[in-house]
Order: C-alpha cells, then structure tokens, then sequence
C-alpha cells in the first residue's frame, strides 16, 4: 500500500495516457510499456504475475472459475507482434471510449466510472475517505483497490477494480471449450482478456449486513486482434449477522427489478445459483442470504451488447439496493453479546472465502500473487467460540434456520 490518495484522483485513469515512446514509430510499443511499469523485468516472473493479476481480478470471490480452471503458463514471446493490450492502449490514446469501441474498452470505463460512483457514496456514508492504490502490469492491464479500514461505519470496505491480458495456452483453450463452443480447439494459444469490479463492505454495526458484489467480462482474442469468444458474469449477495426480513426483501426486490427489465427468467434462476453457490457445505449453511450470481453468460443466450445492458442495469442496482439499508441499520444500538455473535458470523465468512471459494485457494496455492487484494474481503475482526450454539428460539437461532432453508423473498 504505496500512496495514500482520495479516490477523485481516479479521474486520471479514464483519461488517456500518453507515454513519450508511443509516439515514435522505431520504438517498439513493448518497450515503452516496460520502460513505465515498476514490475521486475525478470522474465521468469512472468507466470508468477500473470497468474497474480488473475487473482487480483477474482481477488473477492466468485470470478475465479476461469482462473481456476485454466492455469496459466508463461507468456509466449512475439515481441514482434503488438499484443491486444499494445492494440487497446493505442486505441485509448486515439479515441474516446464510445458506443462502437471494443467492448472490452466499454467495460473496463464502466466498472471505472461505478467504482468512483460507488466509492463516493460510501465516502459520504462513512464520513471517512477510501485508501486508492493503483498499479500497473508490464504485459498490459493493471488495477485500482480502494480500502476504507477502520471507518466510522465501515470496519472493512474493499472496492476493487482489476483488468488483466494475458495468454492462454492450448490445454486452457481445450478446457474452456466446455462452456464455450465457438472456441477453436487447434490454436497453439490464445490472448485473453479480463476486466471485473469486486467489492465487500463489513460495516461495524451488527444489524447492519456485510455486503458482496462482483461483475467481470472475459474475452478471448484472435491474433489479429478480433474477438473470438467473450462472456459476462457476476452476481451480489447480501450478509446479514442479525436478519431482518424487510432489509433481505429490499435487496432481492432491487435485484429482481434490475433483472426483469431484461430477462424475466433470470432473477429465479441467478438467484437459485447463488444459493448453491456461497455455501458453506461444511456447516450446512448458505454464507449469506443470497442476491444473484451467474457465470458465461455468452452470445449462445444473448448479445453482447444485451448482455452488456444486463451488467450494467445490475452494478447500478448496487446502491438503491444497499445504501438504505447501511443507513438505517448503522447507527442502532446493540449490546456486547451482538457484537460477539457478529464475530461468530464473520468467521463464518472467513471460513466460505478460505475454503470454498475457488478465486483464494487458487491464489493462495501460487507464487507471485497479490495477497493483500486476494484477502482484501476478509473482514477486519471475526471470531470462532468452540461449540457455540444460539439459543433456541433467538434471533440468532432463526438466521441459522434461514441460512440452512434458504427463502424465496420476492
Ligand atoms: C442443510 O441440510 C438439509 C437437510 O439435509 C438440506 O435440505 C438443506 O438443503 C441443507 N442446507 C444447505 C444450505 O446446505
């Protein structure tokens, strides 16, 4: 954690950059890419970063199917070549990013615009302002995490956004093939690209619910820089210690509207896949009380620029979804036993995103990885009391009873 920043200043990342080397036709794009990173230039590092900003990229849970799935080797070297990255910084310097860029542009300026949007309001919540570091990757791509730790409503608030180009490899390509049919099993390797916006806010209050958000886009490239597969994914949940119904009703309600403006099928069903999905299988209990999640949403369902539409009617969901309820529930009183059952629940989060979920065991498992923004959504505090049991018929008692049934709220 470098430089301590108010996160405005990410205005200048949605500005072009224009580096002096990018100008001159003799210089290799490459270089001047290197010349401004402050990675190592030790090319066996390669794997070890490549595979770090995967992680950076699923650092807050669910994205890292693709990561997971598809272990990356070193980058090939075709230093002759201009890569999609060398090929997306150009057009950035060229061009304002619009309707007819390349959606990979498109999405990267949108989770950047949501992040400061986010980023702000929760600043105005708080009262106290977002740590921003920002860094870059030699090969392309880099990252802005804003932290808010130890707030006046906030114990631990991490907004992160991560764009990633990387190379996959034949056996990846192969794998991936499962959920993509159009990818083309004989290419010896295949640039990708990857950009998400994750997010979890653990607020002091124990009636006031941790929240978790996180939506990306992948995309894989031909050589000749056209795009070859791409898919959308994501979802939100929400995380309440103490449940009132009325606040589980308001997030599934915001999330369902934003859904039904595209899809009537999809909220029943990304709601149901969130379910199965952040479940603690060890404890037979669901980590939160759902919200959506849904991963290769792809053209075999509906456009991109549909798809796009989607995503975007979701993240923007966020906010109406959340922010009435941190402000109705972070300043109610409670008693020292809440705050204690509060730690019992973080555990339970801890105990989701350490052993199930699948982005922080690949990480953790690999050198080279950024582990401050893997284990940026761990909360702050959080405890484990040996054969704790909530009293039957407590408030307690009923989350429980929840998180191992879990509702229909809407
Ligand atoms: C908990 O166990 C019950 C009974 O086997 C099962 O119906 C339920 O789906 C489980 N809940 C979760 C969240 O795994």
């Amino acid at each position: 954690m470098a430089s301590r920043q108010r996160c405005p200043r990410l205005l200048a990342q949605l500005r072009p950059r224009v580096s002096p080397a990018s100008h001159c036709r003799t210089t290799p794009i490459r270089r001047a890419r290197y010349s401004s990173s402050s990675e190592p230039k030790n090319s066996s590092s390669n794997t070890g970063f490549t595979i770090g900003i995967i992680l950076t990229a699923t650092a807050l849970g669910c994205a890292a199917t693709f990561a997971y799935k598809y272990p990356l080797p070193a980058r090939p070297a075709r230093l002759d070549e201009p890569t999609l990255a060398d090929k997306d910084a150009l057009k950035k310097r060229e061009a304002v990013i619009g309707n007819d860029s390349p959606m990979r542009l498109r999405m990267e300026k949108f989770i950047k615009e949501q992040q400061q949007i986010i980023v702000k309001e929760l600043e105005r919540v708080d009262g106290k302002k977002f740590q921003v570091d920002e860094w870059e990757r030699p090969n392309g791509g880099g990252g802005i995490t804003c932290v808010l730790q130890e707030g006046n409503t906030f114990e631990k608030a991490g907004v992160g956004v991560s764009v990633v180009y990387g190379s996959l490899p034949k056996a990846g390509i192969a794998a991936m093939r499962a959920n993509h049919k159009s990818l083309d099993p004989n290419l010896e390797s295949l640039e990708f690209f990857a950009a998400g916006l994750s997010m979890v806010l653990h607020p002091w209050n124990p009636m006031a619910p941790t929240v978790h958000l996180n939506y990306r886009y992948f995309e894989t490239a031909l050589p000749d820089g056209t795009s070859q597969a791409w898919w959308f994914g994501g979802g939100s949940d929400l995380t309440p210690s103490y449940l009132f119904d009325e606040d589980a009703i308001h997030f599934h309600k915001t999330l369902k509207e934003a859904c039904d403006k595209h899809d009537k099928e999809y909220y029943p069903r990304f709601k149901k896949w969130c379910d199965e999905y952040f479940v603690n299988t060890h404890r037979n209990e669901t980590r939160g009380v759902g919200g959506i999640f849904f991963d290769d949403l792809d053209e075999t369902e509906r456009d991109q620029e549909n798809t796009f539409a989607f995503i975007q009617s979701c993240l923007k969901s966020f906010l109406p979804s959340y922010i009435p309820l941190i402000e109705k529930r972070k300043d109610m009183p409670f008693t020292e036993a809440e705050k204690a059952w509060q730690q019992i629940r973080r555990g339970r989060y801890v105990e989701f995103n350490l052993l199930h979920d699948r982005g922080t065991a690949f990480g953790l498992s690999k050198p080279g990885a950024r582990v401050e923004s893997i284990l940026m959504s761990l909360p702050l505090t959080a405890s484990w009391k040996y054969m704790h049991e909530p009293k039957a018929g407590s408030r307690e008692a009923r989350l429980v009873e929840v998180l191992q049934q879990p509702k229909e709220w809407v």
